[in-house]
Formats: C-alpha cells, structure tokens, sequence
C-alpha cells in the first residue's frame, strides 16, 4: 500500500494537506470529499455535473482529458486553461505531490 499527498487549496484560501490512498480505485473528488472538504461531487464522478471543478496549480502532468470531462467544461462556469474534473482525476503514484484549487460553486 502506498499513499500520495494531495494539496488542496479552498475557496477562501485555506490549504490543506490530504493523504490519498492509490490501493482504493479514489479520485480526487472521492478524497475532498472524505476529508469533509466542501465538494459536492453530485454526479458521483461521471463527468456530469462540474461541481468538482478544481484548477490544477502544480506541474503535475496529468492523463489527457477525457471527451467527456472536455464537454462537461465546456459548459461549466469559472472555466480556465488549467480547470479539471476532480473526479477525473486518479488517484496514483503519478500525480503525487498535486496542488488544485477548489472552483467557485
Ligand atoms: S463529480 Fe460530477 S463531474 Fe465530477
């Protein structure tokens, strides 16, 4: 079993450190969401809703981004160059050390 960090940066600015688990098929989404971080992750993770929307703030290199989570940021607000699905996101070895910022709701 082995265990990343994950920084996570809130809407008012606050940064908390996360430990994420690789061995639990988690995303990030999963995560804020177990550590009571205000996500509200409505589509459970199917690239649906946008509400787990975080910009990413490392240079974290990340899996090209699905179809779906392209059209699903189309249409969201808040969009940037750097926005992501938090529930896209997996959680492994690679992406240790993340910083995202939580998107407006
Ligand atoms: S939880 Fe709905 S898009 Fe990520």
């Amino acid at each position: 079993m082995s265990d990343i960090k994950v920084t996570i940066i809130d809407r008012e600015g606050k940064t908390h450190k996360l430990i994420g688990p690789t061995d639990m098929n988690m995303n990030i989404m999963e995560l804020c969401k177990a550590y009571d971080l205000p996500v509200i992750g409505e589509c459970g993770g199917m690239a649906l809703c946008a509400t787990c929307q975080c910009y990413l703030e490392s240079e974290t290199n990340l899996p090209e981004q699905s179809d779906d989570e392209l059209d699903m940021l189309d249409q969201a607000f808040y969009v940037e160059e750097n926005s992501r699905l938090g529930c896209q996101i997996h959680l492994n070895d690679s992406i240790n050390g993340i910083v995202l910022r939580l998107a407006p709701e």
